[in-house]
């Protein structure tokens, strides 16, 4: 501060408080504002203008040199280079509500409307992205064969049509049905570039469920078994029972043609809708549903290759 350099050191005047205030904003004597003098003002400001300068310059310069490592379409790391590897999970929607976050119950009220809407707000909220409107690359959605990959760059259309009756918004996902139970809709989690290894005669496991076996035995050299199936099963003898009949829409899988992932502009992620026709009503059903491919291991603790949730209908 304002310490005066004389060759013998002399005792400060005392001032008072304002009045060594003011000498310290403005000291005529020595010209000093705040305890610097102009040209100390003009070069430390002038230090600190290069000093962050240079610092930007240096950030701006990292970064630069980071960003050209990466591609804002695909991921740097891929498959089994990368954390989420090449197993891809299976995820169920409608999720309940967050503040269960662990809980993966679908528990409801077929008569309550109130409870029942929930569930249904929810997958329609799942839903609006399947529908081409909402869609930011509409251009880019084609209508694809059974086993036929769109054109290069285009994307597959999933078309929630009437073959999906009754899950679908217009019939309450068959939520508020009295007698029936709900649709529960699959996805496979989205991993860039991979590819599925259909299952065929020759290379099926001894743990895939028999009605599935003879099913890819009957498809031999179809377009149909170019297929990512799907299976959906009590997982003790009383859910078995329990769980009554199940139909799969638009298939029993997720069709070849929506594989691999690559970022495509548009991408809509095939689906598969679970129906379950008549649940036994009032008891708690464990359901396991899996996901077949040659590609695909099932590893029920981390989650790989299959889902578990329990259904309840009141
Ligand atoms: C369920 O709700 C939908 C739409 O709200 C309605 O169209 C349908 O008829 C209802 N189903 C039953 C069985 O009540
Ligand atoms: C069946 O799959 C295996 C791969 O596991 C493949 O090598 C073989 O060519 C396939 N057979 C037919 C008839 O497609």
């Amino acid at each position: 501060m304002s310490e005066k350099k004389s060759e013998y050191y002399t005792r400060p005047p005392k001032l008072g408080k304002w009045e060594s205030f003011s000498t310290f904003l403005w000291n005529s004597e020595t010209s000093q504002f705040l305890g610097r003098t102009g040209s100390s003002w003009a070069k430390i400001l002038l230090f600190y203008a290069i000093f962050y300068a240079a610092l930007i310059g240096f950030f701006a310069a990292m970064l630069t040199v980071f960003y050209q490592t990466l591609d804002a379409k695909k991921p740097k790391w891929l498959l089994d280079e990368s954390l989420i590897g090449s197993n891809p999970g299976l995820g169920f929607r409608p999720m309940p509500p967050d503040s269960n976050v662990e809980s993966t119950l679908i528990w409801y009220k077929s008569n309550d409307k109130g409870n029942v809407l929930y569930w249904q707000e929810e997958l329609s909220r799942f839903l609006e992205l399947y529908n081409k409107d909402n869609n930011p690359h509409p251009g880019n959605i084609e209508d694809c064969q059974q086993g036929v990959k769109p054109t290069p760059g285009k994307v597959c259309d999933v078309k929630l049509d009437n073959k999906w009756q009754p899950c679908l918004a217009k019939d309450g996902y068959n939520y508020n049905s009295s007698s029936g139970g709900p649709c529960i809709f699959l996805k496979l989690n989205k991993i860039y570039g991979w590819h599925p290894e259909f299952f065929n005669n020759t290379n099926l496991p001894n743990n895939m469920p028999n009605h599935l076996q003879d099913k890819i035995k009957s498809l031999e050299g179809t377009p149909e078994n170019k297929m990512v199936w799907v299976t959906c099963e009590g997982e003790n003898p009383a859910d078995i029972e329990n769980i009554g009949a199940i139909q799969f829409f638009p298939a029993p899988g997720f069709a070849g043609q929506y594989f691999p992932f690559q970022n495509q502009d548009g991408y809509i992620s095939p689906l598969v809708a679970v129906y379950f026709e008549k649940p036994a009503r009032g008891v708690l059903i464990n359901i396991e549903c899996k996901a077949w491919a040659l590609n695909i291991h099932h590893d029920r603790v981390d989650r790989r290759g299959s889902v578990h949730f329990e259904l309840m209908v009141d």
